[in-house]
């Protein structure tokens, strides 16, 4: 059997979709007993970031043929995106997310994801949690188990533990750990805090992508991935290890409703990858769903939300020679309408599709041209 999820396991799974689609009532029920009205039967379709489409954890399916497959045998939509993000999570060659993710200043793996269900209105989060590979599923039994959205740091462990989960001392790999190391050498072993530090750890951390020894989108890596399910029902996860090398503590976008995710049933979804702080100074993800709800196609959406990216980075060490954003960014977005698009600052990156008719990878739509280096 081929590795990768073969053509008819799709064109099978798609007409069963089509089955359910065309049989699913438009009162959905079994959502925390309430029914959930969906108003559009649309075709399933999963968007994630590149990686969603990279690693396969030892399996023979990506993220995205994960989630497809979850999605069109009847798995709830949320079930699914966590399934996809899984394989991500528990692949140790994927250095931007959970077990192998590159680790904190100090040498330590942290974690940052979550997760949001549309037809429940409902999310939950972790931040700074060490220990387990899969920090989704710890933020959907926040989700499901507490009255909560967001645990950190040692709690969210606890939780974690007292949920079941394995609690590992280290999620280094050999190839986590030996990068880290080369990251130390190559910055300045007093490690003052501060800014300078600061400017001068991220400088290192560019030196080794540029050196190849870091794909580039694992410096600020993450998976993002969002689904729509044959029934109309949207949901989205997000998981990370964060900026490779930050300062302990540090969380960035992924955790936090409308900057790495946000999902409206209503409208669609929105996550992302890259800095975090750009996008959490703008809660994009947010601005994007609310420009879908005002008419916007996905694409228009997310470029618009870049466009407010662009306008407020001005500090000098997060501009280029053409005084534009060093830094890369991008959204995954789609609606209801099974619409859909990539979207980043730059024209160097890609994103994972999988519909009825395969998995893809995509170009993304770029606000900007050149790179984020340019000079
Ligand atoms: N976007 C991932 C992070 O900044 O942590």
């Amino acid at each position: 059997m081929n590795e990768r999820l073969s053509r008819r396991d799709f064109v099978r799974g798609a007409a069963l979709a089509g089955v359910a689609a065309a049989a699913a009532p438009e009162v959905l029920q079994g959502f925390a007993g309430a029914p959930a009205v969906i108003t559009r039967a649309a075709r399933s379709l999963v968007i994630a970031s590149a990686n969603g489409h990279r690693y396969r954890a030892g399996g023979r399916q990506t993220a995205v043929e994960k989630a497809f497959a979850s999605l069109t045998s009847g798995a709830d939509v949320l079930e699914a995106c966590v399934a996809g993000v899984n394989v991500n999570e528990l692949d140790p060659e994927d250095t931007s997310v959970g077990y192998g993710g590159l680790p904190n200043a100090e040498g330590v793996v942290q974690l940052d994801s979550s997760c949001m269900h549309g037809p429940k209105k409902r999310a939950g989060a972790v931040a700074a949690l060490e220990g387990v590979r899969t920090p989704s599923l710890v933020a959907k039994a926040v989700m499901e188990h507490t009255d909560h959205h967001l645990l950190v740091g040692k709690d969210a462990q606890r939780f974690a533990r007292q949920m079941g989960f394995t609690i590992e001392d280290d999620l280094n790999t050999d190839t986590s750990r030996r990068l880290w190391l080369e990251w130390k050498r190559r910055t300045d072993p007093e490690h003052f805090p501060g800014k300078s530090r600061s400017d001068a750890a991220v400088r290192a951390g560019l030196s080794m992508v540029a050196d190849g020894l870091i794909d580039a989108e694992h410096f600020w890596g993450t998976i993002n991935l969002d689904a729509l399910g044959p029934r109309g029902e949207i949901a989205g996860a997000t998981t990370t290890s964060g900026l490779a090398w930050k300062i302990p503590g540090r969380v960035g976008d992924s955790p936090i409703l409308g900057a790495g995710l946000y999902v409206d049933q209503d409208v669609g979804a929105a996550g992302s990858t890259g800095r975090g702080e750009a996008n959490l100074y703008n809660l994009c993800s947010f601005l994007i769903v609310e420009n879908m709800r005002r008419g916007m196609h996905p694409k228009d959406a997310a470029l618009d939300a870049l466009r407010r990216v662009q306008k407020n980075t001005v500090e000098k060490h997060l501009l280029n020679a053409r005084g534009l954003p060093n830094f890369g960014l991008v959204f995954y977005v789609l609606n209801g309408k099974g619409e859909y698009a990539g979207v980043s600052l730059y024209p160097d990156r890609q994103y994972a599709v999988c519909t009825e008719n395969g998995p893809q990878l995509l170009d993304c739509d770029a606000l900007l041209t050149g790179t984020a280096s340019d000079a």
